[in-house]
């Protein structure tokens, strides 16, 4: 892990999280609050992811993964899904396009087959164009359920022993991994999760083993890059053991 010195205050030096997940919590009642439609909330909240993932890219976060969109959040009226759709393309088209001067590499993880072809065309573009950046990693999650990934991932390891690619006994904790969407990635140090919830709504079950949950008091659209240094002084404050002693 790298240590963060925090611009503004060189005295300060914290270990930085090398991996960071955020469920971006709250838009909906920021948007109540303010007798707004739900999506002048996720606009809102686009608008912060943003400027948080520039933030963790400037910082030298090796990994950053948001949960933007759950397998379950299709159940949502019509109207909001077709907003997320709306923005999602919006943001697929400008913001994305911006994050190549940071370096960033785009990955998406989850089932795209779900989403519109438009759609779709512009998450497999924005991850043919970065690919070879050598940024931080950027998953952004959408359509995307822990629990579907951990099915698809049994799937996957049975089909390797149907076809004889590896034997039962062989199958272990880092094979499976291997079969997740993160496949290669380190699993989250640090999981923020805004709102005041404390739920980890269907997200990175295996990844989180081990992960420290820091939950904050802010709805997503009011989270500030103030509040991820919170986040991380939190996160310096744990004692991380494990399963050890
Ligand atoms: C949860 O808040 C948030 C979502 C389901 C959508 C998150 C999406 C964004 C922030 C847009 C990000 C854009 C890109 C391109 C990744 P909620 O609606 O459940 O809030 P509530 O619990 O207050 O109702």
């Amino acid at each position: 892990m790298a240590i963060f010195k925090k611009k503004s205050d060189a005295d300060v030096s914290l270990v930085l999280p090398e991996h960071i997940g955020i469920i971006m919590d709250g838009n909906g009642r920021w948007a109540k609050k303010r007798f707004l439609p739900r999506s002048a909330g996720h606009r809102a909240g686009a608008k912060v992811f943003r400027t948080i993932t520039r933030y963790c890219s400037d910082i030298g976060v090796k990994y950053l993964t948001v949960y933007a969109f759950s397998t379950e959040n299709w159940r949502r009226p019509n109207d909001e899904v077709s907003a997320l759709m709306g923005l999602f393309k919006e943001y697929l088209e400008e913001a994305l396009r911006d994050f190549k001067d940071d370096s960033i590499v785009v990955r998406f993880i989850g089932d795209k087959s779900q989403f519109d072809d438009e759609l779709v065309k512009l998450m497999v573009e924005n991850e043919e164009e970065s690919k070879n950046r050598d940024g931080m990693v950027l998953n952004i999650a959408m359509n995307y359920g822990s629990r579907d990934e951990i099915i698809r991932a049994v799937k996957a390891v049975s089909e390797d022993v149907k076809d004889g690619r590896i034997d039962i006994g062989a199958i272990d904790e880092k094979y499976f991994s291997s079969k997740l969407y993160t496949a290669g990635q380190p699993d989250p140090d640090l999981i923020i999760r805004p709102s005041g919830e404390y739920r980890i709504s269907n997200f990175m079950l295996w990844q989180s083993a081990y992960t420290e949950f820091v939950i904050m008091n802010k709805l997503w659209p009011d989270f500030t890059t103030e509040d991820l240094d919170e986040a991380i002084k939190l996160f310096n404050s744990r004692n991380r053991r494990f399963g050890g002693v």
